[in-house]
């Protein structure tokens, strides 16, 4: 699979390089492609990845992750206009107060928009095993073909893609995932997850 990597950062640049190793074609997009930063990224994630600037990583990719700060979201949106209807994975979070999940469905013209990632923190992307069992990761979004590509994706890192529901699941999602953080961050800092046990895998 094509993936543009809109942000390559923390959460952009370590979830390219672990797809860039199973197998999938990776660009990973910024402000300045020839930057020390992207050029490090390029070495450590191989021959499957390549580096250009975000209008390039949106015409390469079939399925987009994004992961810029909060405040380039709304620009980046505005800027590229019609998304033709790639896949669009929100992994962005902001802090002034309006939800990121449904401002992106908002601005995203015809992208088929999942939201999935934002809950983990950047360092345990490479580290889904606890104990015995690997974490979940939550996936709402309204189109059930998106989603399954997404699943997979989380699939391929060692993630436990769980079924979240649809788009009006995003703010109650955020909300209580919020007041959870709350309360176990003081005992366990930022490396400590979620697993949903059900009888039944499905996604
Ligand atoms: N960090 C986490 O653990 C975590 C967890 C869950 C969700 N998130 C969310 O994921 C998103 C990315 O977080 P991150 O920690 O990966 O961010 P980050 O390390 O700062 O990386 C973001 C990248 O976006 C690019 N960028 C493009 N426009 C920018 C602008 N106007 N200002 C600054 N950088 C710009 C920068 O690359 P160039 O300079 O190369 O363009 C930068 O490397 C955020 O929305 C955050 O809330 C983060």
């Amino acid at each position: 699979m094509k993936i543009g990597i809109i942000g390559s950062g923390r959460m952009g640049g370590t979830l390219g390089k672990l797809w860039a190793a199973c197998g999938h074609e990776i660009m990973f997009s910024s402000r300045n492609p020839q930057s020390s930063a992207i050029q490090e990224l390029l070495k450590a994630a191989g021959k499957n990845a390549q580096s250009g600037l975000v209008k390039e990583a949106v015409q390469f990719s079939d399925v987009l992750l994004l992961a810029l700060p909060p405040e380039a979201v709304d620009p980046f949106l505005e800027e590229i206009g019609d998304l033709n209807n790639k896949i669009l994975i929100n992994a962005t979070n902001r802090r002034d107060g309006k939800s990121a999940g449904t401002e992106v469905i908002r601005l995203a013209k015809n992208g088929r928009v999942i939201r999935a990632f934002n809950l983990v923190p950047w360092e345990i992307l490479s580290k889904p095993k606890y104990q015995e069992t690997n974490a979940s990761i939550f996936i709402i979004g309204d189109d059930s073909e998106a989603k399954e590509v997404v699943s997979k994706l989380c699939k391929d890192i060692n993630f436990d893609p769980v079924d979240a529901g649809k788009s009006e699941n995003i703010v109650p999602l955020e909300t209580a995932m919020g007041l959870l953080w709350k309360v176990f961050s003081p005992n366990f800092g930022r490396d400590y997850s979620f697993r949903i046990l059900r009888r039944n895998q499905g996604i």
